[in-house]
């Protein structure tokens, strides 16, 4: 199948050569393309050039888009959720207008041990179908990578059944994904006295089963306040490592509680909230590889104050951006909102928010080289927007739908 798309207001987000993340000053530089076209063959980009130099010729192609007045740009990758789960939680939501906190409500068996309850009590083929609908629902949003989690399992077989269900997504959605296993998520209540008998399960019992049938691409710990301390993490972590899985795990988001060190330590991919970043936890990221990733919708849904994006970037660092679509903390995967929190409350620029949400959170899943970006021979995962008057206006317009045509693979999507 070729598909050529012409007449393209602008396509944005072309590297040539592109690099594997964009950090600091680099961030507000989103190279475009005017007045332009673009081709895919083989699910891949082939091509891509300004109207005014001439289109390649149009008999040779499929399908041919006319996108006048419409943006193009590569699909955003969200490269940390959590959309396998059962139920939603929003009597919780209820609770906290009333005044209790998200702390105290996981204090008290809700949250995540809520969710664990069900989805111990949900059938894989339901799980599945669950979380296909919601697979769906983000591609509409211009979503075309999506890293998901376990982590309401908290038991070896509700931890293997999410990474199933995540390892049929895997075949049955157009969309790349990567599974990441958090079984050090919450400590189930069983083991509350004895939470080291629960680290000994995962580390001698769920991991070894992850590694033998390749559930799993990275792993994920909860380090922060009340949940897992940074020995326990570190442990984890390690543990991890040794079935090659590299960590991609939750920091700061309570407390400085020192997960991004021991994140960066343990050679993490990224660490991810940061709401509790200071000078301390930026230095140690500098001297790094590991993608900095904030959640926003999380502060917004949580009423918690927001990561430090603007110091952070200032320093020189990266930021990704993703949704961490979950019942509890944020039940939305809808990436333009992320960009609009990103821009209202954390200062990112329009810029910095598009490369945040694609090259860098490409780079946040290991997805660098075939996603991120319009560049020859990357997967053709992208979308045609409505006619919009500049890129500001994705940020700019929340709430609104603009993504008009998606395509993933080279397949337009229905
Ligand atoms: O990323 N912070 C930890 N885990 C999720 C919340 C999960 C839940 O509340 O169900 C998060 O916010
Ligand atoms: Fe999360």
């Amino acid at each position: 199948m070729k598909i050529l798309i012409e007449n393209c207001k602008s396509i944005v987000g072309v590297h040539a050569n592109p690099k594997e993340k964009l950090a600091g000053k680099e961030m507000a530089n989103l190279p475009c393309l005017n007045d332009s076209w673009l081709s895919i063959e083989n699910g891949l980009i082939s091509g891509f050039g300004t109207m005014k130099d001439g289109t390649p010729s149009k008999a040779t192609f499929d399908q041919v888009i006319d996108a006048s007045g419409k943006f193009v740009f590569p699909s955003w990758c969200d490269s940390h959720t959590h959309i396998v789960y059962a139920g939603s939680r929003e009597a919780e939501f209820v609770d906290r207008i009333k005044g209790l906190s998200y702390e105290g409500i996981a204090r008290n068996g809700g949250g995540i041990l809520n969710s664990a309850e069900r989805l111990n009590k949900t059938s894989e083929d339901e799980l599945f179908e669950n979380a296909m609908r919601r697979l769906t629902e983000v591609t509409g949003f211009g979503t075309g990578a999506v890293e998901i989690k376990s982590g309401y399992g908290l038991s070896v077989d509700g931890e293997i059944k999410m990474l199933r269900v995540i390892k049929r997504l895997k075949e049955h959605s157009p969309l790349t994904i990567k599974a990441t296993f958090l079984g050090a998520h919450a400590v189930p209540l069983k083991y509350k006295q004895n939470r080291q008998e629960y680290i000994d399960l995962i580390i001698n019992e769920i991991l070894p089963i992850i590694a033998k049938e390749k559930l799993a691409d990275y792993c994920d710990v909860f380090c922060d306040r009340g949940f897992y301390t940074i020995e326990e993490t570190d442990a984890i972590l390690q543990a991890g490592w040794k079935h090659g899985l590299q960590p991609k795990i939750h920091a700061n988001e309570l407390d400085y509680s020192g997960g991004i060190q021991i994140g960066v330590k343990n050679k993490a991919l990224s660490v991810d909230h940061l709401e509790f970043t200071g000078d301390k936890e930026i230095e140690v990221l500098l001297n790094s590889a590991t993608m900095p990733t904030l959640l926003p919708s999380t502060a917004f849904f949580l009423g918690l104050h927001y990561p430090p994006a603007r110091k952070m970037i200032d320093s020189g660092l990266p930021i990704a951006l993703a949704t961490d679509y979950n019942p509890g903390s944020s039940p939305s995967g809808k990436m333009p909102f992320i960009l609009s929190l990103a821009c209202v409350k954390m200062k990112m620029l329009p810029e910095e928010v598009i490369n945040a949400a694609t090259v860098n959170s490409a780079y946040a899943m290991g997805l660098s080289k075939t996603h991120g970006s319009i560049t020859i021979g990357k997967k053709a995962n992208l979308f045609i927007t409505r006619p919009i008057p500049s890129y500001n206006f994705m940020p700019y317009s929340f709430g609104s739908d603009l993504v008009d045509t998606v395509i993933i693979e080279g397949k337009v999507q229905q």
